[in-house]
């Protein structure tokens, strides 16, 4: 794993959309996307740059059952608004959390053929501080692929900062697996803030464990982690250099 320390958030984005920018220009057609705090100023960038995006096609990690596109909380808002309405790209792909109401098996089958046909060529991922990626908590099996996923109290409680009241969050979303994740041919995920150090330690020096899901990332060839100096603060020095 490759990891880049900065200063600050900012800087991280900026390395992390550098990244992004070279491997469409080298030929990436399919590029996953997360939402989130952690990837708004990479997006930033991306709206302002002179990308192009209308050949390219956008597959999202996640969306939370039940919200309607236009629901200002839902990951179809988070993405029209953060990048879709200035840079739109030829189509975008979101689990669709309508049909998750009644038929998460349905909807979680339609991504995982989509994702079939449009293999991912670089992912973007943030990271929870329980060490999930996507909404894969610990405990999800490296092998899952798209699956409807009943969010943790921890997690509703991290989320809860997004939403009027915490019982307004969603109990659960369709996700991509760690199997649909770790068949991107390249992966880069960030993390910034003192409060995702204990997961960064855990996923880059720890053992590779179904209880810490990012330390999967340990097993992928192409994978770029972008940290601020806050969280790599618990990293070793060899880890650092
Ligand atoms: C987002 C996602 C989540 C977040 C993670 C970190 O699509 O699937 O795994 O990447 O919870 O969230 P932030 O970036 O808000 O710290």
């Amino acid at each position: 794993m490759k990891i880049i320390i900065t200063n600050n958030k900012e800087s991280g984005s900026t390395e992390g959309f550098k990244l992004f920018k070279k491997s469409i220009e080298n030929g990436a057609k399919v590029i996953g996307l997360a939402t989130g705090s952690t990837p708004v100023a990479l997006y930033n960038e991306w709206t302002q740059s002179n990308l192009d995006n209308s050949n390219l096609i956008s597959i999202n990690l996640d969306e939370y059952t039940g919200l309607t596109p236009d629901n200002d909380q839902s990951y179809h808002y988070f993405m029209q608004k953060n990048l879709f309405d200035k840079k739109p790209f030829k189509k975008s792909y979101i689990p669709d959390g309508i049909k998750a109401i009644n038929d998460p098996q349905g909807a979680s089958d339609d991504y995982n053929e989509i994702i079939e046909e449009n293999p991912i060529d670089i992912q973007l991922l943030g990271l929870g501080q329980n060490g999930h990626i996507a909404f894969n908590e610990p405990g999800t099996s490296f092998d899952s692929v798209t699956h409807e996923v009943k969010l943790t109290e921890s997690t509703i409680q991290a989320n809860s900062r997004f939403f009027r009241n915490i019982d307004d969050v969603p109990k659960s979303a369709i996700c991509m697996g760690i199997a649909n994740i770790m068949s991107a041919k390249e992966i880069v995920i960030m993390a910034f803030g003192e409060n995702k150090a204990d997961a960064v330690k855990k996923m880059v020096e720890g053992p590779v464990t179904e209880d810490v899901p990012a330390s999967v990332l340990q097993n992928h060839s192409n994978v770029t982690l972008i940290i601020d100096d806050a969280a790599a603060s618990k990293l070793s020095e060899e880890s650092k250099n």
